[in-house]
């Protein structure tokens, strides 16, 4: 081609030298604003549990005669990981375990209590950790007790005597057994849950929905008249996608329990069973439309109280859980122990879980990640030692760099669909602001597995120090996992300038992360 007017070389060049220019990473914006404020972010939305399960009691949490135990049996090492894990609120005896269990078998000295078939999980329960080793534990560990009663084959009345053996102060029968088995003090324990999983036909003693509100409503007058001071967790829906069955169940357990109840549970396992990251890293749309549905459910129930009070949301199940889960019974998935090796892109998982439900502070106040130890659990043991698994780390992380407040942060950037859902930003975003600290902090996973995106980060109100700290997990393979002695998945801190511009800064938030900015607001 002849030019005919040199005029028109750089308008010819221009396309060609943005072609050989280096790649621009997709833009997102993040607008922080400390006044827009969803509600108190619960310490108990950093909860655990713990099941008479595998080797999640006997084998993690404690081991006797090992030379790894103190003298009443807990495992020191375990001990000391579970303190920073910073465990708010510790679930026990189950889960399913919990729906056969009777927890008078469990107190009183240790050589005189019977052995007894498990048979949630087709095992053999010893009795030798009960009540007195559990509530003793969660002091050794400063978490909250949470018990749950056994709502399948138990007894009202053997729930309300348990609360007696727990929180009695007089004289009476069960109080004085506690004080014979060396507890004079009452434990106060606050949290009870009225059963778990009682929608499942896996669940011993399995209810229809009426048949559990009836029993639900009796065992929690019971327990008020003993302790009215006590905090109660009605079993909501447990499989994961809400069907009209699914609906139906929280509906007629709500409208029943709407004046006794504090907390509706719900549980949540999720999987990536096709290796497709960003497909695993979109259920966040499911939670959250999940907690959505509910929070409408409570307030409709709310509506007909005749005794006005708050009911919250206790997530108390969730957890990645796919691998160890092989068999169609209870007992066929209880050989494989629940014992899940977790890897990298597993901990970018917890890391949405916390996020969805940091922005659902206001309804979700309780949350147990499902379990602590061994069994789908964030630390690992064998009787030599323990390592701790790439879950360990974002669990860790968001308890304690955190403010009081969940803040609405506004977020636009690009996005991708999976399946016919709606689209999803690749920025999975959750926000808090603490104010004690004058600090905002930022909890981004990008979920894209192939792109960098950058990031404007805008506040409101307030001015942004010029340094910020960084917590960042990454890793270049996405299934790298810790093992005993190779702890490689971990997080990097640092702390870094930020180039402030009109109150913001630009931020590169790599491609498959999870980053949390800790922002000084003055
Ligand atoms: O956490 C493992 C099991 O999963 C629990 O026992 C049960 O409640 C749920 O189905």
């Amino acid at each position: 081609m002849r030019l005919q007017n040199r005029a028109m070389l750089p308008a010819l060049l221009l396309p060609l030298l943005v072609a050989m220019l280096p790649a621009q990473p997709p833009q997102a914006r993040i607008r922080i604003d400390t006044n827009r404020v969803i509600g108190e972010v619960h310490a108990h939305l950093f909860g655990n549990f713990a099941e008479h399960l595998g080797r999640c009691i006997y084998g993690g949490i404690f081991e006797e005669g090992s030379p790894l135990s103190d003298a009443e049996g807990y495992r020191k090492d375990v001990l000391e990981a579970v303190k920073p894990l910073g465990v708010s609120i510790l679930r026990w005896p189950g889960g399913n375990f919990a729906s056969g269990y009777n927890w008078m078998d469990g107190v009183g000295p240790r050589d005189q209590r019977p052995a007894r078939p498990d048979h949630a999980w087709g095992a053999l329960e010893s009795n030798r950790f009960g009540t007195d080793e559990f509530l003793r534990y969660c002091e050794r560990v400063g978490s909250e007790p949470y018990l749950c009663i056994n709502g399948g084959l138990g007894s009202v009345d053997s729930a309300r005597q348990w609360v007696e053996y727990c929180n009695e102060t007089r004289p009476t029968y069960w109080a004085n057994q506690r004080r014979k088995n060396g507890r004079e003090k009452p434990w106060n324990v606050k949290v009870w849950g009225l059963g778990n999983e009682i929608d499942g036909p896996w669940q011993l003693g399995h209810k229809s929905a009426e048949d559990y509100a009836k029993f639900a409503l009796q065992a929690a007058v019971a327990m008020r008249r003993q302790d009215d001071s006590i905090q109660l967790i009605a079993s909501g829906s447990s499989n994961f996608r809400p069907s009209a069955d699914w609906i139906g169940w929280n509906r007629t357990v709500l409208s029943h329990l709407k004046d006794e109840i504090n907390y509706i549970s719900l549980h949540t396992y999720i999987g990536n069973p096709d290796s497709n990251l960003e497909k695993y890293l979109a259920v966040s749309q499911d939670l959250d439309d999940r907690i959505a549905i509910v929070e409408g459910q409570i307030r409709a129930a709310r509506n007909d109280q005749t005794r006005p009070h708050p009911i919250y949301i206790a997530f108390d199940e969730w957890n990645t859980w796919y691998r160890a889960r092989s068999g169609t019974t209870e007992f066929e998935i209880a050989k494989t122990g629940l014992e899940e090796h977790y890897n990298f892109e597993d901990a970018l998982a917890t890391g949405m879980f916390l996020n969805s439900f940091i922005r659902h502070a206001n309804i979700v106040k309780m949350a147990n990640l499902a379990q602590l130890v061994n069994v789908i659990a964030p630390i690992f043991t064998n009787k030599q030692g323990m390592y701790l698994q790439t879950i360990y780390f974002p669990l860790r992380e968001y308890g304690k760099q955190r403010g009081n407040s969940s803040l609405d942060a506004q977020v636009t950037g690009p996005s991708y669909r999976t399946g016919n859902r709606s689209p999803l930003g690749y920025l999975d975003v959750s926000s808090t602001y603490n104010a004690g600290e004058k600090a905002v902090y930022v909890n981004v996973l990008n979920r894209s597995e192939k792109l960098d995106i950058s990031a404007r980060v805008d506040n409101v109100a307030g001015t942004i120090g010029r340094e910020a700290g960084v917590w960042e997990m990454n890793s270049p393979d996405l299934k790298a996992v810790n093992d005993f002695g190779s702890e490689k998945v971990k997080p990097a801190v640092r702390t870094t300038a930020l180039a402030i511009s009109d109150n913001g800064f630009t931020y590169l938030f790599p491609k498959h992360s999870l980053t949390i900015l800790k922002l000084k607001i003055q």
